[in-house]
């Protein structure tokens, strides 16, 4: 299989990476398959690329017919089954490895042999995630960053046991995503969340510490340090959950103090508050 062989790609949870990745994968002109647990998430996620996707048609970015040549590209299913004639397949699933071990045995007993299979995942070892399946070597690591849409980087992780050809694809299907790919070994955070995680934990625990508020701690790091967006800001983006998770992941692997998310924003998770998607996090979001 090398990327030019690529027709048809699936997308594994719909959630807000999965979406973008999506999103990525109709408007390069692939015919994607996406899968969601339930038609009402599938139905969610489509609304939300329509309406990126309108956005850039208000904007004078995409024609319409663009626009609709796209969304024609996306079928949604709840069955794993329909992702057979798929030629790679990223997954977006939850953060776990049981969950993700259980999606990829399934996945390799339905795809044909030459499928590559790639994880979309944050903090988890791409290697550990491979060991589901018999045929290791089609298994890398695909890691885009939040909002898939807008984010240039994808890093492409070479497993244990990855082959050049599994790599090579993934990396040049992530060039016709319009994306920057880098190539990168298995360790625990890849390369960005191996010191982003840590940089953002440090600028939480420096809210405490110099009890600056999370607004002039955003603007600290926004007109002090030329970030695009503040560190609170962006932990509500990339999701609360989501970063305790990748701390704590990365915490048990380096065992590196900086790594372990401080307990405020553990107390933030306990609590419901999860950033942009529950609406509260460092902020109050109305959309
Ligand atoms: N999906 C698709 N399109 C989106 C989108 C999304 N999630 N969010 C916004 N857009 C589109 C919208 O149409 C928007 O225009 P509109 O508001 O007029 O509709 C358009 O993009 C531009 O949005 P913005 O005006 O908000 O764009 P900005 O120029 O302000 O840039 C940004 C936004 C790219 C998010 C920028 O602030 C940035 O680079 N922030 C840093 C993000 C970052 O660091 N991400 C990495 C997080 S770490 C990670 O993901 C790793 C993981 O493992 C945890």
């Amino acid at each position: 299989m090398t990327a030019s062989d690529v027709r048809v790609i699936g997308v594994v949870g719909l959630g807000g990476m999965g979406s973008g990745i999506a999103q990525l994968a109709i408007e390069a002109g692939y015919e994607t398959v996406a899968r969601e647990v339930t038609g009402e998430l599938g139905e969610t996620a489509r609304g939300r690329i329509a309406h990126y996707l309108q956005r850039k048609v208000d904007k004078g970015r995409l024609e319409a017919g663009e626009r609709d040549a796209a969304l024609a590209l996306l079928s949604l299913t709840t069955s794993v089954g329909d992702l057979a004639t798929c030629d790679l397949v990223v997954e977006a699933i939850t953060e776990e490895l049981d969950s993700k071990h259980a999606l990829f045995a399934e996945l390799e007993g339905i795809v044909r042999a030459e499928a590559v299979l790639a994880t979309n995942t944050s903090a988890l070892s791409v290697t550990e995630i491979a060991a589901a399946v018999s045929t290791p070597e089609r298994v890398v690591g695909m890691h885009f960053f939040n909002p898939a849409p807008l984010m240039p980087l994808v890093e492409i992780i070479r497993a244990e046991l990855s082959s050049d050809a599994a790599v090579e694809t993934a990396y040049q299907v992530g060039e016709r995503l319009g994306k920057r790919p880098i190539r990168c070994h298995d360790t625990p955070g890849f390369v960005v969340n191996r010191v982003l995680i840590p940089l953002l934990n440090d600028c939480l625990r420096v809210l405490d510490e110099a009890r600056v508020s999370p607004e002039d701690l955003d603007t600290a790091m926004t007109a002090g340090a030329g970030w695009p967006m503040g560190p609170c800001a962006l932990v509500d983006l990339v999701g609360i959950d989501v970063h305790v998770h990748a701390s704590e992941a990365l915490y048990e692997k380096l065992r590196e103090p900086r790594m372990a998310p401080p307990p405020r924003i553990v107390a933030m998770k306990n609590a419901g508050l999860l950033g942009r998607k529950s609406g509260r996090g460092f902020y109050v979001y109305d959309d």
